[in-house]
């Protein structure tokens, strides 16, 4: 039986070379946007800490657009439904100028100064490191390069916790944005349903197997790895799109919003990979009931923060203009956990609560309809700052 199985499974990674071919990542980001009859430019920026990631930009001659995709997702989410559909070409359609950023350890930012991707030193970042250096890395270049004193930020679930991890940490940073649109930013995530988070009270044997293992990327791509088998798999017709769907709703609830023509579309490049560390850094936050900092336990705590406890992101000091965008049937970032952390920010310029029953996690990048969400959210990329100072 095993002996099959490996055959089977050598048999699949064989073909896999053939039906994919070995892509380029800087390959396959300009090509998410030139297949649509954009204009591409990729830009490479480095992290204080070293890391070296990739923007990928559709040069506008209006006011800069930060778009953030979210956990183990990329730039190519904001591109997979193509235009009149998918967020960057909306954007890009209203003159902005559309700037795509990709975080750490993701298929399209694995590089480093010092570093491979090999190195466990490599992997030691959690969602944290993305908000104190990925992000004003990004937002620095962004105004340089487009000559541009401000710009405008959109963020999806890790999109938006990153942006509050900087704007809180790093309190300058605030005055940098126009205008700020979080998706339902995971920040609050303590009272999630979803049964991805039952991981969450396992984290610290999860923690013990991935140091045992060496084993610190989680649904990372590369030949081989499974993700690309599952995309392999489905792109030659054994694993049927039904079938996807289903593992898929298993996590976000039942809601047939995608269009089917585009799962292979999606599969090619998303899962797009991550670090263990985030998704132990989420399991805890959402146990502690809190948006903190990373828990060392309490003897690293002490050693850390001096105190037993992480302390929680400061969001007192999160004044740029916040727009928040949620929904009732998201058991990933609910609505009562959005509505928490808006009473916790100092400047919610807006809130938009999503009236459809059952709007979830994934549907704000792949609802058929999600471009309907995406027009208000463009037509709302204006100077909010005035509106900030009022309040
Ligand atoms: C922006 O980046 C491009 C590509 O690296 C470069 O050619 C251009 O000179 C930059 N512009 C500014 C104003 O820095
Ligand atoms: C953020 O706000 C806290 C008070 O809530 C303040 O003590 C702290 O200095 C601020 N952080 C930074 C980095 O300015
Ligand atoms: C589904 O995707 C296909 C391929 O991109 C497109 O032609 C079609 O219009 C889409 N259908 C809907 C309902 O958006």
């Amino acid at each position: 039986m095993a002996c099959r199985a490996a055959l089977y499974l050598l048999a699949l990674t064989a073909s896999i070379t053939h039906v994919l071919g070995a892509k380029n990542p800087n390959d396959i980001l300009r090509h998410s946007i030139t297949r649509h009859g954009y204009p591409v430019e990729l830009h490479k920026v480095t992290t204080q800490d070293g890391y070296i990631l990739t923007l990928v930009r559709i040069p506008g001659k209006g006011a800069p657009v930060l778009i953030m995709h979210g956990l183990i997702a990329s730039s190519v989410d904001w591109t997979v439904q193509g235009p009149d559909k998918a967020l960057a070409f909306i954007a890009a359609d209203q003159g902005h100028d559309v700037w795509l950023g990709n975080v750490r350890g993701n298929t399209f930012s694995k590089e480093h100064i010092k570093l491979s991707r090999k190195d466990a030193e490599y992997w030691r970042f959690s969602f944290h490191e993305m908000g104190l250096y990925d992000l004003p890395a990004m937002v620095d270049y962004i105004r340089i390069n487009s000559s541009s004193d401000t710009l405008h930020y959109i963020g999806h679930s890790q999109g938006g916790a990153v942006f509050l991890v900087m704007a809180s940490m790093r309190p300058l940073y605030n005055r940098k944005f126009a205008s700020v649109h979080l998706m339902a930013p995971a920040a609050y995530i303590h009272r999630a349903t979803s049964p991805v988070f039952q991981f969450t009270t396992r984290v610290e044997e999860l923690e013990t197997i991935a140091k045992m293992t060496r084993t610190y990327e989680i649904v990372g791509r590369g030949a081989g790895s499974p993700v690309e088998l599952l995309h392999a798999g489905h792109k030659m017709g054994l694993i049927p799109t039904d079938l996807v769907l289903t593992n898929v709703w298993y996590f976000t609830g039942v809601h047939d919003s995608i269009n089917r023509s585009i799962v292979g579309d999606i599969l090619a490049n998303t899962p797009a990979g991550c670090s263990l560390y985030q998704l132990l850094h989420f399991g805890r936050n959402h146990l502690a009931k809190s948006f903190q900092q990373y828990d060392y336990g309490p003897d690293g705590n002490v050693r850390r923060y001096g105190a037993r406890v992480p302390p929680e992101y400061p969001l007192a000091n999160v004044t740029a203009p916040i727009s928040l965008y949620y929904s009732e049937a998201d058991n990933f970032v609910p609505a009562e956990d959005v509505e928490d952390l808006a009473d916790s920010l100092p400047n919610v310029v807006h809130k938009h609560r999503i009236g459809l029953r059952k709007w979830n996690h994934i549907d704000y990048l792949y609802d058929t309809n999600a471009h309907r969400l995406y027009r208000s959210v463009v037509a709302s990329l204006t100077d909010q700052r005035g509106t900030a100072e009022k309040k």
